[in-house]
């Protein structure tokens, strides 16, 4: 879907700028109101996909615009938050009863709520249920952990071990990504170029059929931003269709996230039926990664969901698992070893390590781990 446009109806035009400004932010469309006539005028013309509507506004009646809105087959399916300074129960009862989805009261957490239930209402509430194929982001909290490498690998072997499942893997870090080079896909496909393409074309069926199919890697691949100059470019309000597209299309959907945390890879991972937390050896990293995970449990992200992987990137010395468990306070799932020269030659020659080097150990320690996050993000959809 394109961007989501959304409607304000407010007579106090500060409040109205303020809300106006915060949806803004996130890459929404905004239309404003400042009465109750001209709101229904705006609805039935601009067609938005949902109303913000202070319902004390004074040419009508909350209650009237709300009936009238759902009388109208134009307007009858779009949802209604109703954001009133008026707390009493008798008003959230009678507009509720009138045709609002959603009451609000005006005080300092309402704009978090707000953007809680517009997100809800446009499809975070879709993958919250839980459908499609599994969602596994990777994540970390500093460069150079290996999370693209493991994304990739780890991917490359949930196809191995299961070569019936249909798997995509998709690049979200910003301003570049990185898979692209690890496979050598050099196409024109990418999430700035998909997110550019009309909105009715991106539809599951696209994504089945015209995501390139990285060969040996086993997966199809939704390539990040190819620059910077791109990716400033890129229409972050599409990626949730998109996921939820790729989700419906896909028996595993990896998204690479890297350390771009920001507004848009937040409910990725919070809806994620696994989080791969790669974390390497060094104690900068361990300090930060302890910083990330607080962060996120505060966000709501439950312990069952992160699968943490301590990765030996940066050489043999560095941390123990015990030492990194003790100032993560959470178990490490799995430990990959040292890796020496051989990742960076099966990287730079596009290859999977796996197939490239079959006997090392570090191979059956991949298909291990593979199968290990497959079977706990299947455990955690069904939870
Ligand atoms: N276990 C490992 N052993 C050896 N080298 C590794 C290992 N994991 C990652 N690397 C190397 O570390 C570098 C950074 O990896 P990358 O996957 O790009 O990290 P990130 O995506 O977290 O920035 C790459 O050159 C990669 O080949
Ligand atoms: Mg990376």
């Amino acid at each position: 879907m394109a961007e989501k446009k959304i409607l304000i109806v407010d007579a106090d035009v500060a409040s109205r700028n303020f809300i106006a400004r915060n949806l803004l932010d996130q890459k929404y469309e905004v239309i404003q109101a400042g009465s109750g006539r001209e709101g229904l005028i705006c609805a039935w013309r601009d067609r938005p996909d949902l109303a913000i509507i202070d319902p004390s506004i004074a040419d009508l009646k909350g209650e009237e615009i709300a009936a009238k809105l759902k009388q109208d087959p134009r307007t009858a399916n779009m949802p209604l938050i109703a954001l009133s300074s008026d707390s009493s129960v008798v008003h959230i009862k009678s507009c509720l009863d009138a045709g609002f989805s959603e009451y609000i009261t005006k005080s300092g957490q309402a704009v978090q709520i707000l953007n809680e239930t517009i997100a809800r209402f446009f499809g975070i509430a879709a993958v919250s249920e839980k459908k499609g194929g599994l969602l596994m982001v990777f994540l970390s909290a500093k460069g150079g952990t290996g999370t693209s490498s493991m994304c990739a690998n780890i991917a490359q072997n949930i196809s191995q071990n299961q070569p019936e499942a249909r798997v995509a893997v998709a690049d979200l870090v910003l301003p570049i990504g990185s898979i692209a080079p690890i496979v050598g896909y050099e196409g024109p496909k990418n999430i700035v170029t998909i997110t550019d393409m009309p909105p009715g074309e991106t539809n599951p069926k696209f994504f089945r059929s015209e995501l390139p199919d990285m060969n040996i890697w086993g997966f199809n691949l939704l390539a990040g931003s190819p620059d910077p100059e791109s990716s400033n470019h890129l229409k972050v309000g599409r990626i949730w269709d998109i996921v939820l597209a790729l989700k419906e299309s896909y028996d595993y959907v990896l998204i690479d996230i890297g350390r771009s945390l920001s507004k848009i890879t937040l409910p990725l991972i919070q809806q994620a039926d696994l989080i791969a937390l790669i974390i390497s050896t060094d104690i900068s990293t361990v300090s930060l990664t302890k910083t990330l995970w607080k962060y996120l449990k505060n966000k709501g992200v439950g312990a069952a969901s992160v699968y943490t992987v301590l990765n030996r990137a940066v050489g043999l010395e560095g941390l123990s698992k015990a030492d990194a468990e003790k100032i993560l306070e959470i178990p490490i799932m799995a430990t990959m070893p040292y890796l020496s020269s051989n990742f960076a030659f099966a990287n730079s020659h596009h290859q999977p390590f796996t197939l490239k080097f079959p006997k090392d150990t570090a191979s059956f320690v991949f298909l291990e781990v593979a199968k290990d996050m497959a079977a706990q993000a299947r455990k955690q959809r069904a939870a």
